[in-house]
């Protein structure tokens, strides 16, 4: 305790007038006790737990385990629910409702009577809405997340989240096995709570946390269902507590210092190409500023270290038993490739006293620097005439002999189109081809879904084609892989350049260069882009009204971190005035 901090809560529990008794008599319902509001922390407990996200579906169970904490160290725990993103059962997107849960977040903290917040988080959008919700009010908060799921058993293999739907799925198409054999494997891919056992996007934003230093050490990879799981939030519980005593604010933690650290450590785990456009939209909350191009001052030649699906071979299980994301930490950090060793973390120690004695129990999961999984996985920003604000692809999903190439453009004007011709045997498509994707993006599909990854023609994979360069304004799944373009910004709907590429264009990729260039004339170009700016089809969908028109008028275009405009930036956590 430090009776020099002013507690928040205090302003709701702490005067001895109407408001005061009103606040407390409607709380004393549930029977707690006069003490609890006499100069305690009030700690929320912010869940995203839902039946319906069933990555963290165990939530009420792991926010039990944060009150005991929470209790043990002197607060008072209040949990309450937020909106929860189900990456796999959201319609358009999980994305779309990205930005709608921040603000649940941001004005479910302001409003109510709270000293600092846990985040309980797991399922992809969910860390990055509730890190930006809780980021615009600056208050103490730490992160706890869910946890992955244990590795998927099938037939004997070792399977994991996602990647393996993208694997067999091509299977089926390709003719290797049957429906039935795709479909029996549904139960072995899901076998414990929890989410994306991959690295893909959720185990990547948790790393990202961690990195970032809003969490406690080990919090990334511990599994769902492993006690130490639940060790860890009984832990946090008691941390946040103290957090309030020593004012340890996010803004403290979540300095540009952190972010560089977060872009440095997603190279060596191999991590989502979501985590671009989520850490600019975090970044931008807490008023850091963070751009594109930092991704390839800061990440590039960073060697991945972490041997998980998609790019490599082991799952979040493993590399939990491997000694998480400390061990990486560690080694990064042993050879002057860690930015900021001082970043302040959650815990008040530096992320360098967290991580400097960190052992590693595997070195084919966290590998050595000298044998990477691949010697520069940081994340391959792209500019050129068909990406003006840029576009990314992930070196450590992509085959090498794509990575520099020059192929025909084959169109696709939606994801509709998409679907309705890619099986046509009459395609004409080759595997030189480059496959591009329109009006997949932010304000276009609307919400940017994760289809970039689109499979290949099927006549092609009958030929063993397995990879050809994609190019769209989509996301991909963190769990997805290939030789894949994305968030090429501005997009198709804001009339970007991406919107006049025809049928038989020559388009360049050179990762080597950062370049994506459209082979053809600037006056060309100016004129496509002209004449379609005079008949620019109006989104249909803005006509339905309802969130949809609120998503498609506000949001930020990918290299800005697909925020709302009116939600970018930091404002604190003045207690609003009275109710009554
Ligand atoms: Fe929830 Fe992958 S679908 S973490
Ligand atoms: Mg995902």
């Amino acid at each position: 305790m430090n009776k020099n901090v002013k507690l928040r809560s205090a302003q709701w529990f702490g005067s001895i007038d109407k408001n005061g008794f009103m606040y407390r008599s409607w709380m004393k319902n549930t029977g707690i006790p006069d003490h609890e509001f006499q100069g305690k922390p009030i700690i929320g407990i912010c869940n995203t737990w839902s039946d319906l996200t069933p990555c963290n579906a165990h939530f009420r169970r792991i926010a039990e385990r944060v009150k005991q904490g929470i209790l043990e160290a002197g607060g008072y725990p209040v949990e309450f629910p937020v909106f929860s993103n189900s990456e796999s059962n959201l319609r358009p997107t999980a994305m779309f409702t990205r930005n709608l849960a921040s603000m649940d977040v941001e004005e479910a903290i302001r409003g109510n009577p709270m000293d600092a917040v846990v985040l309980l988080a797991g399922c992809d959008k969910t860390t990055p809405a509730l890190l930006m919700g809780a980021a615009s009010c600056d208050i103490p908060a730490i992160m706890v997340s869910g946890g992955p799921m244990l590795n998927g058993k099938h037939k004997g293999k070792t399977i994991g989240s996602g990647t393996a739907v993208w694997q067999m799925h091509e299977d089926v198409k390709a003719g290797n096995i049957s429906i039935e054999e795709f479909l029996s494997a549904e139960r072995s891919m899901s076998r414990s709570e929890g989410t994306c056992n991959t690295m893909g996007t959720a185990s990547t934003m948790a790393c990202m946390a961690e990195a970032l230093g809003v969490t406690l050490p080990y919090n990334a990879a511990i599994p769902a269902v492993d006690a130490s799981r639940y060790l860890l939030a009984h832990l946090s519980g008691m941390r946040i507590v103290d957090m309030v005593w020593e004012e340890l604010k996010l803004s403290k933690i979540l300095t540009r210092e952190a972010f560089e650290n977060a872009i440095r450590t997603n190279a060596a785990i191999g991590g989502s190409t979501n985590a671009v456009i989520h850490l600019k939209a975090i970044a931008g909350r807490i008023g850091v500023d963070l751009e594109l191009d930092d991704w390839t001052r800061i990440g590039r030649g960073t060697p991945t270290l972490v041997d998980l699906m998609p790019s490599g071979r082991f799952l979040m299980e493993d590399f939990s038993y491997a000694g998480g994301l400390p061990a990486v930490l560690r080694t990064l950090g042993d050879a002057d490739l860690l930015p900021h060793k001082d970043a302040l973390t959650a815990n008040g120690k530096t992320l360098w006293e967290n991580v400097s004695d960190a052992p590693n129990y595997n070195e084919e999961v966290v590998r050595a620097l000298d044998n990477p999984l691949v010697s520069d996985g940081g994340m391959c920003v792209l500019r050129g005439n068909l990406a003006p604000r840029g576009a990314v692809l992930k070196p450590s999903a992509a085959s090498p002999h794509l990575m520099q190439h020059r192929g025909q453009a084959v169109v696709f004007e939606d994801y509709d189109d998409y679907k309705a011709r890619i099986a046509d045997p009459d395609l004409d498509v080759d595997e030189n081809s480059i496959l591009v994707l329109k009006n997949c993006g932010p304000r276009g599909y609307p919400g940017m879904a994760e289809v970039g990854n689109m499979g290949l023609p099927p006549k092609l994979l009958e030929q063993g084609i397995t990879d050809m360069v994609r190019i769209s304004d989509a996301r991909m799944s963190g769990t997805a892989y290939g030789t894949v373009v994305l968030h090429t910004a501005p997009e198709t709907a804001a009339n970007g350049p991406i919107a006049v590429v025809q049928n038989g264009d020559w388009i360049e990729l050179d990762c080597s260069q950062g370049r994506l260039h459209l082979d053809i004339s600037e006056d060309e170009l100016n004129a496509r882009l002209s004449a379609r700016a005079e008949n620019l089809p109006v989104n249909p969908l803005i006509a339905g009204g309802g969130y949809r028109s609120l998503y498609i008028d506000h949001v930020l275009q990918a290299d800005e971190g697909c925020d709302f405009d009116f939600l970018v930036g930091c404002r604190g956590a003045d207690v609003p005035r009275h109710s009554h």
